[in-house]
């Protein structure tokens, strides 16, 4: 089966200085008063809000600003944004940030067009019908929310981690400047690039009637490469302006559905992680480099011939005594890279010691919503297939 779908509407403006367009753009997109929206602080203190406003100045548009968005974006900085923007008359949503930004900025923008209360959508009993039309200045290569429909939200009573898609949330634009991050630490250049790869991963280990064709596979492995070429690089040399535009533009590729249709897709070890960040504030892609080796060797008898695909063509590795013996050596090859890049490898390296029994039962209990749905397509799983692959991540 090779029917799909694409769609990813956005407007990518790539290269140094996009940032100075911004104005335009969001005029162009009918603004007339924008939130700027951005994180902890970064932001602020590399210049980049200061420019932003500048644009915006010159372009005629009034603004508003909002930062404080922590990592794993909050529902209350949220829903307080949305009472700003509705006291406002704020029409544009600018995301200057990471994925936690973006991710603020479209539940904002859903709460603006939506009825009610907006973690009933997150939640599942409710169906969005828009959002307000967002726009965004990326400064990490990592969740790829610049041009997905996509956005996770956690929701401090009872820190729920929850995703919502819908075509509404594409970013009208997203700008692409490589150089805004040179000033990331090693860690989220790791762990940005760590999300890279898992994106094509759960995409290439999918559903078992999804039959990629050939151009999507290949773009799948040399996305893979390229990440894996470029990281040491940026880590080295964090103003190697090559391994940033890579890593950039490879995070905007592995979410955006070119390698494959994300409805195909596993997901598996994103629900388990989105569990782990929720629960203990952690990166996300430090915490899916922390469970992939074990979802992989726990579901990789599902279709060997895909795991030694991967291995073969990922890593160049030649077949050994066995297809188990090719397959582990893949997989093995892949954690080896995350520890090469300071990833975790397991639950204990990412929060510093093992769960406890119970928690690994809360952690599964909450990955398949109470019981109400399994995970993962590449093999379906429920609540004790979840607790078995935490246990084995808390080796
Ligand atoms: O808050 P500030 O001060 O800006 O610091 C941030 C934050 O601490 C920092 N940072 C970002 N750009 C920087 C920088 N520091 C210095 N220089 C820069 N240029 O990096 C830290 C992490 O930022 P964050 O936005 O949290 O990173 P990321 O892009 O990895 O986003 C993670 C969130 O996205 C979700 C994750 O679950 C998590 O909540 N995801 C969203 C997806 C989507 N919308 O499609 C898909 C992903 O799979 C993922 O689940
Ligand atoms: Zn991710």
């Amino acid at each position: 089966m090779t029917n799909f779908q694409f769609h990813a509407p956005s407007q990518i403006v790539f290269g140094p200085n996009g940032e100075e367009k911004v104005g335009s753009l969001c005029k162009q997109y009918g603004a007339h008063k924008v939130l700027i929206h951005y994180g902890g602080g970064s932001a602020v203190r590399s210049g980049l809000i200061d420019k932003v406003k500048k644009s915006l100045e010159e372009a005629g548009l009034e603004y508003v600003n909002m930062g404080g968005v922590v990592a794993n974006p909050e529902l209350g900085l949220a829903k307080e944004g949305i009472a700003l923007c509705k006291a406002e008359g704020v029409d544009f949503l600018l995301a200057v940030g990471g994925g936690s930004v973006i991710d603020s900025a479209k539940c904002i923008g859903y709460g603006l067009a939506n009825e009610g209360d907006v973690w009933d959508y997150y939640a599942r009993k409710k169906t969005v019908t828009g959002c307000a039309p967002i726009g965004c200045i990326l400064t990490i290569a990592a969740a790829g929310s610049e041009m997905s429909n996509t956005s996770v939200i956690t929701n401090e009573d009872g820190w729920l981690k929850r995703g919502l898609s819908s075509s509404y949330a594409f970013c009208k634009f997203s700008i692409l400047n490589p150089e805004l991050t040179y000033t990331l630490p090693a860690y989220q250049t790791a762990s940005g690039a760590t999300d890279v790869i898992l994106h094509t991963l759960e995409r290439y280990f999918a559903n078992p009637n999804a039959k990629p064709l050939a151009l999507t596979d290949g773009i799948a492995e040399t996305l893979l490469k390229t990440v894996m070429q470029f990281t040491p690089l940026a880590l080295i040399d964090p103003k190697n302006y090559d391994a940033r535009a890579n890593l950039m533009w490879c995070s905007t590729f592995s979410h955006n559905d070119v390698t494959g249709d994300r409805n195909l897709g596993d997901w598996a070890c994103h629900q388990i992680e989105h569990e782990l960040s929720g629960m203990f504030k952690v990166a996300h892609g430090a915490g899916l480099a922390a469970v992939w080796g074990s979802w992989a060797r726990y579901v990789m008898h599902e279709n060997i011939d895909r795991f030694i695909q991967f291995a073969h063509n990922v890593f160049g590795i030649e077949d050994k005594v066995s297809k188990e013996y090719t397959a582990l050596a893949g997989i093995e090859a892949m954690e080896e890279f995350f520890k090469c890049i300071n990833m975790p490898t397991s639950i204990p390296e990412l929060i510093g010691r093992k769960l406890t029994e119970e928690e690994i039962k809360t952690l599964a209990y909450k990955c398949c919503f109470m019981g109400a749905r399994k995970v993962g397509q590449f093999k379906v799983l429920d609540i004790p297939n979840v607790e078995e692959i935490y246990r084995k991540a808390n080796k």
